[in-house]
């Protein structure tokens, strides 16, 4: 099939998303939760590719959630088979491409055998800066803000950090996403309208985009569609100007 030809027409340098609706279409087609699951993880990398493509510099992808350890241990297990999967299966074409992988949120309650196949992850693509690829596991936004304001408290007691430092700019360093760009795109699957404890920081700026496609059909030309709809969106900033 020819592929569509797309091309960026407005900076979008950090595109964030939440893939959901693995669960309904697995069993809008009688399967189990779990294969919508180990289908999604298929669509990552197609839309890693494509991110790259279009010269988006960064993407965060929503994989776990800290609410949804609330889902049957089953779902759970499976659920970090298949991401273990994905990282092994697709490492050679992040180092090919110099793609660097990021994690957001508190590894250490992840099954160990994810949390090594992770640090190997990030450990080999620490250098690379074509594209960072930050997924999201265990997170919870409301998590992160407390963890920096503990950090920051710790900090100011150690005689390390002034108030008169702390601005929006530096308490960024504090949380997952330090050095990472601001959201300019904020992308979710399913239909559903809500951001579900996802970089309350983070969106400040960004353009939302509600899509009723699943996730396991999120694919490069659903990108295509959102990053047009984005283009054509007038980001004012609070000012007057359209950009
Ligand atoms: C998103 O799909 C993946 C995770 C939250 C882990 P869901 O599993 O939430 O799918 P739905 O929303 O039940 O369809
Ligand atoms: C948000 O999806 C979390 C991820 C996509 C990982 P959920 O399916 O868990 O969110 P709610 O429960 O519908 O808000
Ligand atoms: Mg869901």
């Amino acid at each position: 099939m020819l592929k569509k030809n797309f091309v960026l027409t407005k900076e979008c340098k950090h595109i964030a998303f939440i893939m959901d609706g693995n669960g309904r279409w697995a069993k809008k087609r009688g399967l189990p939760r779990h294969l919508g699951h180990k289908e999604g993880c298929k669509r990552i990398i197609e839309i890693a590719r494509a991110c790259q493509e279009f010269g988006v510099k960064a993407m965060t992808l929503y994989a776990f959630s800290t609410e949804n350890w609330n889902r049957p241990q089953d779902e759970i297990d499976n659920l970090f088979n298949y991401l273990d999967d994905f990282f092994h299966d697709n490492i050679a074409e992040f180092h090919e491409k110099h793609i660097q992988i990021r994690v957001m949120g508190d590894q250490s309650r992840l099954p160990l055998h994810t949390q090594e196949t992770l640090k190997d992850a990030i450990n080999q693509t620490k250098e690379y800066d074509s594209l960072i690829f930050n997924i999201c596991l265990n997170y919870g936004s409301q998590q992160e803000i407390v963890r920096a304001a503990k950090a920051i408290a710790e900090d100011y007691k150690a005689g390390k950090l002034s108030l008169d430092d702390l601005d929006k700019e530096s308490f960024n360093d504090y949380l997952y996403s330090a050095g990472i760009p601001k959201v300019d795109l904020l992308i979710r699957t399913s239909g559903e309208q809500r951001l579900s404890n996802y970089l309350l920081y983070q969106l400040a700026y960004a353009e939302f985009i509600f899509t009723p496609t699943y996730w396991p059909d999120f694919k490069r030309d659903n990108l295509i569609d959102c990053l047009k709809e984005y283009c054509n969106r007038n980001r004012r900033f609070g000012g007057l100007e359209n950009k």
